[in-house]
């Protein structure tokens, strides 16, 4: 496979995106889902593309519908697009394969967080070539979080102010990543830098972005357009 490289930029970014979007009702694959008109997978390579570090974009796509997807991004931006995987954890492996060797440094980007800025992007861009062989984008969680029995009893309270919440993009050293794939068990992991950190690599933490919410249900939905209009 050629990848579409964009010669301006060091950083190649892989965004699953061939979930079935249970969580969000019947309907079409997540990914190609209309938010004002246009498929999440569209608004989150736009915004990834805006990123002037990013130089390739692989698309890991519902299994057939490869080409639909080739078509929806031509005016976007150039992507490689490939077939997803049946877990998130095999479709970030499938789309990895297809990085060029140049790219050192490799982002993972959720496309069901469609609205994550450019800026989110560098950001998690820069701090890798600062050095940081495995970044994720965090926020500190507001509510109070309980630890609760299967029968809805009340365990214990967690400390809040050790917690985070993650999101995507997460960015890596490519080799870093390549091997935390490779010794991955077949399990899924729902995030890459879960994968890492069992390699025994440093995880480092940047500040997030209320914008790049994952869009999980239909009240997600609806957030995020009222943000496409604020
Ligand atoms: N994803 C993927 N391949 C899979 C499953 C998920 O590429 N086999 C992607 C989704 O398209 C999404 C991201 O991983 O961009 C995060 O997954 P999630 O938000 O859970 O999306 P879905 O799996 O589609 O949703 P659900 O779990 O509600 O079915
Ligand atoms: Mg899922």
């Amino acid at each position: 496979m050629t990848a579409h490289i964009h010669p301006r930029g060091d950083v190649a970014v892989l965004v699953p995106a061939a979930g079935s979007g249970v969580r969000l009702g019947p309907g079409a694959p997540k990914a190609l889902r209309l938010l004002r008109g246009e498929p999440l997978l569209v608004h989150a390579v736009r915004r990834v593309a805006a990123c002037p570090a990013v130089g390739v974009i692989v698309v890991a796509a519902p299994p057939g519908q490869v080409p639909t997807v080739q078509r929806l991004l031509e005016p976007v931006a150039p992507v490689t697009v490939v077939p997803g995987g049946t877990t998130r954890q095999r479709s970030v492996a499938a789309a990895l394969e297809a990085v060029p060797d140049q790219f050192d440094i490799v982002l993972v980007h959720d496309a069901a967080r469609a609205l994550a800025p450019p800026a989110l992007v560098a950001a998690v861009a820069d701090a890798v070539r600062a050095g940081h062989d495995a970044v994720i984008p965090v926020l500190p969680v507001v509510d109070t979080i309980k630890e609760v029995s299967a029968s809805a009893e009340v365990l214990g309270t967690v400390d809040r102010s050790v917690l985070r919440a993650v999101q995507t993009p997460q960015g890596f050293r490519r080799a870093v990543l390549v091997a935390a794939h490779a010794a991955a068990a077949a399990d899924d992991a729902s995030d890459d830098a879960g994968l890492v950190e069992k390699q025994g690599v440093r995880v480092r933490c940047v500040p997030g972005s209320d914008h790049a919410l994952k869009i999980t249900r239909p009240f997600d939905l609806a957030v995020a357009e009222l943000l496409l209009d604020s």
